[in-house]
Parts: C-alpha cells; structure tokens; sequence
C-alpha cells in the first residue's frame, strides 16, 4: 500500500462514513496515505477505517461535526496528533434537506444546509491550512456538486451552498498559493449513494428515475469520484487551482 502516489501524505475525508466520503479515504489509503475519517457518524466511520487498517492502510475513525467550530478542531487535531501535518483534506459533508420551495422553506432548513454545507467547509479549511502550512503544503477538495452549475426547483438552500463553494475554493487558492496550497472544488453529477436512495426512496428508483437524466445514461459510482480526488490530492494537479473538476456524466452539458 506505501507505494502509490499519495505514499506518505497524511488526508482528512469528512463525510466519511459512507458514499463519496467512504470511496474516496478508501482509494487515499489504497494509494499510500494515512487517512483521517471524519463524520457525524462515529460508528460508521471507525468501522470505514477498520476496513482500511484490516487491507493494510492506515486509518483513524473520528466523530466529528463540521457545522460545530470546537469539533471540527479537536478532531483535525486528533488526526494530526496520530499521524503528522494533513497535506490533503477533502471538505465532504453535506446535510440531507427535504425539497422545498423557496417561498415555503424555514429559515430552519435554509439554515441547516448552510451550517454544514457551507460554514463546515469554511472551518475544515480554516483548520486544515494550518496543517498544510507546517506540511510545507498541500491540497484542499470541496465536494461541490453539478448543482452548483445547473438549478433544480426545490433545491434552492442545496444549490446556493454548492455555486458558494466554487467561490470560496477559489479564494482559499488565491489566498494560499504562495504556501504551496491548491484549492479546487470537485463536482459529481448523481452518484448512487444512500443520499439518492433516501431522496429517491431506494437505490434502483435513483437509477431509474434519475440515471437517463445524465447523457452517459446511468448515475455514477462513488469510485468514480474517489479517483478523480486522488487525482486533486495528488502531485499529477500540481498547476490546477481555483478551479472546478465536473464529473457528471454529461448533466451540466445539457
Ligand atoms: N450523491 C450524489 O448524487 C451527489 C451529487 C453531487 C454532489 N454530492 C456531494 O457529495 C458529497 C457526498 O455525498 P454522498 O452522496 O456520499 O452523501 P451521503 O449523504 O451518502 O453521506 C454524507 C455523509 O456526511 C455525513 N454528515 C452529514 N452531516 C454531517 C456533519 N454535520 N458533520 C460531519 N459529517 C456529516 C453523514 O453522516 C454521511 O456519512 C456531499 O457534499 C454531496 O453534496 C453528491
């Protein structure tokens, strides 16, 4: 496992118990890493990283809740703590809100989505540069979505997290180019993970009802982002900053 092309970084997931999250610290460790799992789900994430150390990696499970300053500090630290300065962070998480019109939503739910989708990935980043600065640099992904570009009704406090996100990857990169810190936002189309098949009832509806809507024709496989995030922590994206990976299956093309 030590010979890939993240041998030797120390990466963070949050939003890593399962779907996206998951692939991802799977493929950082299957790619030499030590990983960090992060979640609300403390559970989950412990057994996400006993998969990862029974394969031969090396993972630490952690609780975490990105909305919540005091916690997402603790545990970047307790990572840090096992495993050295955090060269690679992937700002995952995202909260589940049922759809709603925007005339009919409460500040509730509005508030909600914000608070992990948008200030959680503020303060993973806002924790993470530091690490990354004493790492002698590093790579910051954001889980942005083909939402950020494209709307769909009902989805308003989703999207307007999302297009947020694609700006503040670009100000973190703007900001820290100089300490040889990239920043880039990664954006899947619909990928078959439990977040489609709770919006869609199950897996197979999700394929069903969703899958033809993307031009490849089917949704994607949370593998298929796992790469292209190894790609972004990894020294082959060394001049890709600022700017957005779009892996959506031809969604956003339409
Ligand atoms: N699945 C898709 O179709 C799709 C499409 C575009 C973008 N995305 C984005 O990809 C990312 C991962 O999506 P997924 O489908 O794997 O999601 P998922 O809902 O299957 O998993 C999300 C994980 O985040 C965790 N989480 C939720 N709130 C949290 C909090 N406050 N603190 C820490 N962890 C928290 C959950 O416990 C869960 O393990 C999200 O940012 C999502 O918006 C997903």
């Amino acid at each position: 496992m030590a010979e890939g092309i993240l041998a030797g970084k120390v990466a963070l997931v949050t939003g890593a118990a399962q779907g996206i999250g998951l692939a991802t610290a799977q493929a950082f460790a299957e790619e030499g890493a030590s990983v960090g799992l992060l979640d609300l789900n403390e559970g989950l994430a412990k057994e996400g990283a006993d998969a990862i150390m029974a394969a031969g990696g090396s993972a630490l499970g952690y609780r975490c809740d990105v909305g919540n300053e005091a916690s997402v500090k603790t545990a970047i630290d307790a990572v840090a703590d096992a495993f050295g300065p955090i060269s690679v962070g992937m700002a995952n998480a995202a909260t589940l809100t049922q759809p709603v019109a925007i005339a009919d939503m409460t500040l509730e739910t509005w508030n909600q989505a914000l608070s992990v989708n948008l200030t959680g990935v503020f303060l993973t980043a806002k924790y993470l540069i530091p690490q990354m600065i004493t790492a002698g640099g590093g790579s910051i992904i954001i889980t942005a979505s083909q939402m950020a570009r494209v709307a769909t009704p009902g989805r308003g406090a989703y999207c307007a997290t999302k297009g947020a996100l694609l700006q503040l990857a670009k100000v973190i990169a703007l900001e820290h180019s100089g300490q040889n810190i990239r920043a880039n936002t990664l954006s899947p189309g619909g990928i078959a993970t439990d977040r489609l098949a709770k919006q869609f009832g199950d897996l197979d509806a999700a394929e069903r009802e969703w899958g033809p809507a993307h031009p490849i024709g089917r949704l994607g496989q949370p593998r298929e982002i796992a790469r292209a995030a190894v790609y972004l922590a990894s020294d082959d994206a060394r001049f890709m900053t600022g700017s957005d990976l779009l892996i959506d299956g031809g969604y956003a093309a339409q």
